[in-house]
């Protein structure tokens, strides 16, 4: 339903029905397209559907639904298909958008591998398919189960319809007693115009394009169906595997051949990294006459065993990267500058757009980045843009680098208007009022207001039940907003969150019989905030969102402390003993000054203090998890890397020491176990001596965890 009604003319109650209709066309679109592969209403019109919700909710905040189509992000796991635990993640890549990006990308793993820039690493290159991911398992040389990537973790169980695929073998002859084949399930161009005309005839839908069109197909409950639909797979990677397939990622592909498998034709591998770019240049210009659609080239390591040192980071492998082609771009006009405030105050700028469709997405905001940014200067005082300033009513050119926020990557001076004027960046909060002041050498304004800015105040609430953080099922970034401005049930800070059911019980007025919630939803609120009330040491200190202590600091300090009380005991003592405390804590591996100033800050008495403490007292903090690693000789201890090495670079060192339980320090004391001592091993060494503590070479430490 279009509707038209300018939404400052809306009433409570108009604002209300509005709220429940949308959410309900919202929730219908969602499903036709995610669930059922079969899009009733085009992109743009969905924008406009969700754009307008969320400008209703702006309006109302009081009124947005618990369970609000802004809060909900990607897709899930459908409940029609049974599910799938992945054996071993299925990852996905990160990208790379320039020729920079790829040899930084080289640079940074010979820095890994402590390989002398000179030599070279070889890759394999192949295009990136645009289609969906496929897991397929092979016992004993019999296909057992076929399953899609899902959120990488748990994936869907679609084995009957992947048995369907022509490309896919159903028994494979000398197979590894187990073997999990890893590739793309895609639709190629002329099958595709094909089947959509056979579909126009029939009366039946048509899909928007091929990679719909595949997903659409692979996820049909009837394989009847997807046996009927042009399907076609090429098989890349494998995951969980009884015995290694070869020796390099080539070879590796071309024993999946072997068995049968589809593999591309257009994968090549190449001596150095120059090879790579040349062959991207090469393929971007066959993209056109393939008959299928690719979304840039893959660079994977050639060799396995130097894939198993680099490893992998949460969600990607280090190993490999996604070369991009390049994005999209379009021109719009910049309707107004409206500045956020981050949870440490930095003031960032964003351009309201007239909405525009960038490769096939509607945008209608783009970030400017900071001040400089906005008057032609990047962060060193070097003109950007040829130092082209950006204005109110500019029209400039947008673009979308993979899936973050779209960006400006040029403005048309030609284009302004007569009483156009520069930029004036607030020197105060827009929230608060409170000054908004630059620190020297920092590119960010920062509002000075603290603990009194509620614009801080939520963005630190809205990082605190974020993902990566307390992570709380129904208590959203839009939740937070509607409580925050809650009269009867406010939550100002975190410890309020944690006490919420027990002031819904003494309210006279409760959440349940509120619009938009009931009985179930606010119960499952109150379910979700106690589940959390046990919580991991390293995620507590992220969550509480103090500057400079973000996710891989926390977990640094969390693993050196492993007790929370250790942690506020060394911070209490830091009090008195400011320069002990503080050195102590530098001999942390990783740590530096401004971090630790930034922890020590938040930690003196203060009101920041008292609010972390009404937090803790109401939870139950567990001790960072050590990582039990059977027959681990170095399990629990504590190494010092010392000297030059000479095999790996510390970054591999450290991470291989934590694959296996130890942990890593940056400084010899009568707490470390063992020191690793390469040449130039100076005043740790000798500590080391000293101290009694066992040193070894790097050979040594190879040894120690070799095929670990
Ligand atoms: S390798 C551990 N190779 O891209 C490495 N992925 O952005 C796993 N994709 O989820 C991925 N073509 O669905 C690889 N030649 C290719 C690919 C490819 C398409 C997809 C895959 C993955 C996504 C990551």
């Amino acid at each position: 339903m279009i509707r038209n009604k300018n939404i400052l003319d809306l009433s409570e109650q108009e604002a209300e029905i509005e709220l429940i209709e949308l959410a309900t066309e919202i929730t219908v679109a969602d499903k036709n397209y995610h669930e059922l592969d079969d899009p009733k209403i085009s992109d743009a019109d969905y924008d406009l559907l969700k754009v307008r919700n969320r400008e209703i909710e702006h309006r109302f905040p009081s009124l947005k639904l618990a369970n609000s189509p802004s809060d909900k992000i990607g897709s899930t796991v459908s409940s029609a298909f049974s599910k799938v635990v992945h054996q071993v993640k299925m990852m996905s890549l990160s990208n790379a958008f320039s020729t920079d990006d790829i040899l930084n990308f080289d640079e940074r793993l010979k820095r890994y591998l402590n390989m002398p820039s000179t030599q070279n690493l070889e890759y394999t290159a192949e295009p990136k398919i645009d289609g969906l991911s496929l897991c397929i398992r092979y016992e004993d040389g019999q296909l057992v189960l076929a399953s899609t990537r899902g959120d990488g973790s748990i994936g869907e169980n679609v084995t009957e319809n992947a048995k369907t695929i022509a490309d896919i073998p159903h028994t494979i002859k000398n197979a590894p007693k187990l073997l999990e084949v890893r590739g793309e399930v895609y639709m190629g161009h002329k099958d595709f115009k094909k089947l959509n005309e056979r579909q126009a005839t029939a009366g039946e839908k048509v899909f928007a394009n091929p990679r719909n069109a595949a997903a659409g197909s692979l996820r049909q409950l009837d394989p009847v169906i997807t046996k009927d639909r042009p399907l076609r797979f090429f098989a890349y990677s494998w995951g969980a595997i009884s015995e290694q397939l070869a020796a390099s990622q080539y070879l590796a592909i071309s024993k999946l051949a072997e068995f049968g498998f589809s593999t591309n034709p257009l994968t090549k591998n190449f001596k150095k990294v120059e090879g790579l770019l040349k062959y991207y240049k090469k393929i971007e210009k066959q993209r056109a006459s393939l008959d299928y659609d690719i979304d840039g080239i893959v660079y994977k390591v050639n060799n396995l065993a130097t894939q198993k040192r680099l490893g992998f980071r949460t969600n990607t492998p280090r190993w490999a990267i996604a070369h991009k082609f390049a994005a999209e771009k379009a021109w719009t006009k910049i309707l107004s500058i409206e500045i956020q405030i981050g949870r440490t105050g930095a003031l960032s700028p964003v351009a309201r757009l007239l909405p525009v469709t960038v490769g096939g997405v509607v945008v209608s905001n783009a970030t400017l980045h900071n001040e400089d940014y906005i008057y032609g200067f990047d962060n060193v005082g070097n003109p950007i843009r040829d130092g082209k300033d950006i204005r109110i009513g500019d029209w400039v050119q947008i673009y979308r680098a993979g899936d973050v926020i779209p960006k400006i990557s040029d403005v048309d001076h030609s284009k302004r208007e007569g009483d156009s004027k520069s930029y004036s960046f607030p020197s105060v909060c827009p929230k608060c009022g409170s000054a908004a002041l630059r620190e020297e050498g920092d590119a960010v304004r920062r509002c000075t207001g603290g603990l009194v800015c509620p614009a801080q105040a939520i963005e630190r609430l809205k990082h605190f039940v974020s993902r990566k953080a307390f992570d709380i099922e129904g208590l959203g970034a839009r939740q937070i907003e509607m409580f925050f401005n809650d009269s009867d049930l406010s939550i100002k800070e975190p410890a309020d969150i944690f006490n919420i059911e027990e002031r819904d019980n003494e309210n006279s007025s409760k959440l349940k019989d509120r619009l938009g919630w009931g009985e179930k939803s606010a119960s499952n609120l109150f379910e979700a905030i106690n589940s959390k009330k046990e919580i991991e040491f390293a995620v507590l200190l992220f969550s509480l969102g103090i500057r400079h202590v973000g996710e891989t600091a926390a977990k640094l300090v969390a693993a050196h402390y492993l007790k929370w009380t250790d942690f506020i005991n060394s911070m209490d003592r830091a009090r008195n003993d400011r320069t002990v405390e503080f050195e102590k804590f530098l001999s942390i591996d990783g740590v530096g000054s401004v971090m630790a100033n930034s922890l020590f800050e938040a930690f003196l008495p203060g009101p920041q203090r008292e609010s972390i403490d009404r937090l803790t007292n109401q939870l139950s903090i567990m001790d960072f998890p050590v990582n039990e690693v059977k027959d681990s000789l170095i399990s629990n201890k504590i190494i010092v890397f010392t000297g030059k090495l000479e095999r790996m670079s510390r970054d591999e060192a450290k991470v291989s020491a934590e694959r296996l339980g130890a942990r890593v320090a940056g400084s010899v004391s009568s707490n470390t176990d063992i020191v690793v001592a390469g040449p130039g091993a100076g005043s740790k060494a000798r500590k080391a001596i000293e101290l009694g503590v066992q040193i070894i070479t790097e050979d040594d430490w190879f040894s120690l965890v070799e095929n670990r």
